[in-house]
């Protein structure tokens, strides 16, 4: 959430920063800002709304400047206001500032500021911040203008309670800039004769591939020529710089009306990127490098437990199934926010895993570290490289997807999925799954990148389908089984880009309440697949059809479905059990990806959300 990036060099800083800024504006749209230094001071555009609105609007394009900071806003502290966007500036006019994270000792600052004759302009708990530097640096005219400007921010940090991961200009110092981290994400691009600072890597992959991941508590002192880290003990951290993966395409359009639908169909290749040389030799199980848990270790667990948020969160449930089904090994997954602050007892022989995409998600990263502090070891499934979770675990398996950019996650939740089916399938194969099985299995998850792709075939017949559905304010998904966590994903996926109100349910629990909902003005869109639930989920249907519901089915190819029962059959094809909810998945991104297009929301920044949530 909010977005930050900086840039020191020989360039305009202002064209540099806003084209960031544009490829950060995923991670929060509320407002855009940018300041640059010029001749001692600074010149400063900043808006409510979007980076395109803050070009049109004031012209900061034209801003001159080689130093500068640009932020992307997601309001937490104060509304969407042209006074709440970043950058601040502190009240003697020295500091420039931009945050993403949260102050929670803010009015505490504020109100002691006060007293020093600083003032405020906005609500936020950012300008505290930016002020109290300016009245550190003012304490120490003495000391020489460079070292002066770093230890203000670093006696300034030392009095934070929060998160942040800031970047600060002054006056005084025309071409450097201080940048520091807590709790939420920062980069540090080295480039050519130039070194920029950002929120994630998709903001400076264009002018460098060279990163150094900042840790929390590291500050950073750039000028055009060098830059050090120290921590906020003033001791000298030698810098690990690493080599980016992922190249500028993979965070481009490339054609697509939106990122949301580019990932929906990468899915097949993003599939096939997450199991590449993770299959043994003998080609009867999964193998994973990085779990730095040895299969030793391994047979000694009893329980493995999942944490993670939101879409993770669901393929957490998927994995669940999955691994209880194969590996009989009892799973718990809970949600990451709720885990922090629950006291459950916890055995000895529990191994946790915390599943997110980003490896920022701050209730994700706290419940690992929760963990830790309780003495257990934590692996993660990640997909970006050198995120703080990833970082932080003590092993864990990344899901090579590339940079996800539409906020409602698709390729990365299908690749959480398979990574989950091919834990249970190596977590089986160590117990009582045969080798014909282990190969049966292996063989269907090296088919699921084709599966996917007949899936996809069915994107006309859905768009249609949304055509005439996107009308309707109510849904309920329904699946059974390993089903259930995808229509949790369904409901989810509707609700946040189109706005339309959707829950999901097993689909024998609608007896239990949600039926109530049923009218010919509330669709359901129901799971149907072959083999043993194929006769209890057409029961559950016939009660909807009873009622005048109408049913959308997503049938997988054999089930033999009663004539007139589904008003809606959009077909996936058969499939091993561990693959059908990957494939499953596929028609209901398209259903609310076209419901979304058809209402014309903003597919790829719906309202009030922002990816990589970094507040609690
Ligand atoms: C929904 C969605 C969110 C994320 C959640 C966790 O489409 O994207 O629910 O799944 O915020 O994010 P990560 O996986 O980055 O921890």
């Amino acid at each position: 959430m909010c977005g930050i990036i900086g840039y020191i060099g020989k360039q305009k800083a202002a064209a540099i920063i806003l084209e960031g800024l544009k490829r950060l504006e995923y991670r929060g749209y509320d407002s855009a800002g940018i300041a640059l230094l010029q001749d001692g001071h600074f010149e400063v555009a900043k808006k409510a709304g979007r980076v395109e609105g803050l070009i049109k609007g004031t012209g900061a394009q034209k801003l001159a400047g080689t130093t500068g900071i640009g932020h992307t806003r997601w309001a937490t502290h104060g509304g969407v206001t042209d006074a709440n966007a970043h950058p601040h500036i502190s009240s003697d006019g020295r500091i420039a500032l931009i945050h993403n994270g949260v102050i929670e000792n803010y009015a505490h600052i504020k109100k002691f500021l006060l007293t020093k004759g600083f003032t405020f302009k906005s609500e936020t708990d950012t300008e505290a911040l930016c002020n109290l530097i300016a009245y550190h640096y003012q304490k120490e005219p003495a000391a020489p203008d460079s070292s002066r400007f770093l230890e203000s921010v670093r006696k300034t940090l030392r009095h934070i309670e929060g998160t942040y991961g800031i970047a600060v200009l002054c006056t005084d110092c025309p071409a450097e800039i201080v940048a520091a981290r807590k709790g939420s994400p920062l980069i540090l691009g080295v480039g050519d004769g130039e070194y920029m600072l950002a929120s994630d890597v998709s903001a400076i992959i264009s002018r460098t591939q060279n990163v150094v991941y900042l840790k929390d508590g590291e500050i950073v002192h750039m000028t055009a020529k060098n830059f050090s880290i120290t921590t906020l003990g003033a001791e000298d951290v030698s810098p690990v710089v690493d080599t980016i993966t992922w190249k500028i395409e993979d965070s481009e359009l490339n054609g697509y009306a939106h990122f949301m639908e580019k990932e929906i169909f990468e899915q097949p290749a993003a599939l096939e990127n997450t199991m590449r040389g993770r299959f043994s030799e003998d080609g009867s199980t999964a193998q994973f490098g990085g779990l730095n848990v040895s299969a030793v270790d391994l047979r000694q667990v009893d329980r493995f437990h999942f944490l993670a948020c939101g879409s993770a969160w669901h393929a957490c449930l998927v994995a669940e199934h999955l691994i209880e089904r194969f590996a009989r090994v009892p799973v718990e997954v809970d949600y990451a926010s709720e885990f922090r602050y629950r006291n459950m007892p916890l055995g000895n022989g529990t191994l946790f895993f915390t599943v997110s995409q980003s490896g920022e998600t701050i209730d994700t990263l706290a419940a690992l570290r929760e963990a830790k502090r309780k003495g257990y070891k934590v692996l993660a499934i990640a997909n970006v490289v050198g995120s703080t979770i990833a970082r932080e675990a003590d092993g864990g398996v990344y899901q090579h997807v590339g940079p996800e950019i539409g906020v409602a996650s698709t390729k990365a939740f299908t690749s959480q999925l398979l990574v989950g089916a091919m834990l249970a399938l190596y977590l089986g194969r160590m117990r009582d799954m045969s080798f014909s099985d282990g190969v049966e299995y292996v063989k269907a998850l090296k088919g699921a990148p084709d599966l996917v792709r007949q899936a996809l075939e069915a994107a006309p017949q859905i768009k249609a389908i949304a055509q005439r559905y996107a009308h309707y304010h109510d849904f309920l998904f329904l699946g059974r089984l390993a089903l259930f966590p995808v229509a949790l994903e369904g409901a989810l996926k509707l609700k946040e880009i189109s706005y339309i109100h959707a829950e999901g349910y097993p689909a024998a629990e609608m007896k239990h309440g949600p039926i109530a909902l049923i009218s010919e003005q509330c669709p359901s869109v129901f799971f149907v697949p072959s083999g043993e639930m194929f006769n209890k989920v057409v029961s559950s249907m016939q009660e909807i059809k009873a009622r005048k519901g109408k049913i959308i089915a997503i049938a997988t190819a054999s089930c033999d479905l009663p004539a007139g029962l589904a008003d809606e059959v959009i077909r996936i094809p058969e499939c091993h059990e561990a693959v059908l909810p990957i494939v499953a998945t596929v028609p209901v991104q398209l259903l609310s990806y076209y419901i979304a297009e058809e209402l014309k929301r903003d597919v790829d920044k719906p309202r009030n959300l922002a990816k990589s949530v970094t507040v609690e």
